[in-house]
């Protein structure tokens, strides 16, 4: 499938986990593909997994989203090599991890895990509009597309957490929140322009951090799970290429869910009786 074919694509947070997997989707597609990682030694890292998925010619950035003269120097690559970028894919996340509960938690941690999950998705955002969506220089190649046509394509990833927490994660949850109601309300602004935001609120993804899962969780996890199972990164990379294609062309401001039907469901199997 060709579906991106001639498309300029950036994924932040490529480099592992869900992230290879977007990269792959693009890349299988037809895209021209941009990623990063937080450092030079995770994008490295990445630049070895993609080669073991067979994925390639991809360029793999190091680049903290929170810092934005790293995202300057980011967009200054993708400047030089493809000369513009169509599609922007908010991947990238702080997952808050052993902060400890609401009581304890060093507030400090909270800001940490806004600047990229909130303010860092914005700034890319941002920048990805004014330096490419909606320069001159994009829009002069653009003449004789049709009408509706995407000036510029923006998908975020959030968490079905968003609306049901999960415990002791108080910072990921209220970033994920934010995000969609980040989603909305770019969503509104930049409609008039020709850019559609959009987002995919997965579940639980299997990631190598299920690798290490004591068994009995995670088979409790699935049974969680009224499909009986976690995503794969290609079912979540699946969703994300529909809303960043033209097949999602009259929608914007939407959150879509990726749970395996966890967010319809009051109580799991088990104790559902
Ligand atoms: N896994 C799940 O079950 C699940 C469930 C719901 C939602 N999600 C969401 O789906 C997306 C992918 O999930 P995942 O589990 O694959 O993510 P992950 O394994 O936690 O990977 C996060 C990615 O974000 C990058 N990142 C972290 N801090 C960054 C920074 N300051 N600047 C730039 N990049 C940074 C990481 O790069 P480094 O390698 O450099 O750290 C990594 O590539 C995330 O947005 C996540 O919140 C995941």
């Amino acid at each position: 499938m060709n579906s991106f074919k001639d498309k300029v694509v950036l994924v932040t947070g490529g480099n592992r986990n869900t992230g290879l997997w977007l990269v792959k989707k693009f890349v299988d597609e037809g895209a021209r593909v941009f990623a990063c990682g937080s450092s030079e030694k995770s994008a490295a890292s990445g630049v070895e997994a993609l080669k073991r998925m067979g994925v390639e010619g991809v360029t793999m950035m190091a680049c903290d989203i929170s810092d934005l003269e790293q995202v300057k120097k980011m967009f200054d690559v993708i400047e030089r090599e493809a000369g513009r970028l169509d599609i922007l894919i908010n991947n990238s996340a702080n997952q808050g991890l052993g902060h400890g509960g609401p009581l304890e938690m060093d507030p400090q941690k909270f800001h940490e895990v806004f600047n990229v999950n909130v303010i860092g998705g914005f700034q890319v955002t941002q920048m990805a509009c004014n330096r490419f969506f909606l320069s001159e220089k994009q829009q002069a190649k653009r003449e004789g597309a049709g009408v509706g046509a995407d000036k510029g394509v923006v998908v975020f990833l959030s968490s079905n957490t968003a609306m049901r927490a999960i415990r002791g994660r108080t910072a990921y949850c209220s970033s994920k929140g934010a995000i969609n109601s980040m989603v909305r309300s770019l969503a509104l602004d930049l409609a008039p322009l020709g850019i559609r935001v959009n987002c995919c609120a997965p579940g639980y993804i299997n990631t190598e951090r299920w690798d290490v899962l004591d068994p009995k969780i995670a088979a409790r996890r699935r049974a969680n799970c009224p499909l009986g199972r976690e995503a794969t990164g290609t079912d979540i990379a699946n969703v994300v290429a529909f809303l960043a294609s033209e097949d999602s062309g009259n929608m914007t401001g939407e959150i879509v869910t990726c749970d395996a039907g966890c967010s319809c469901q009051h109580m799991p199997a088990d104790v559902d009786r």
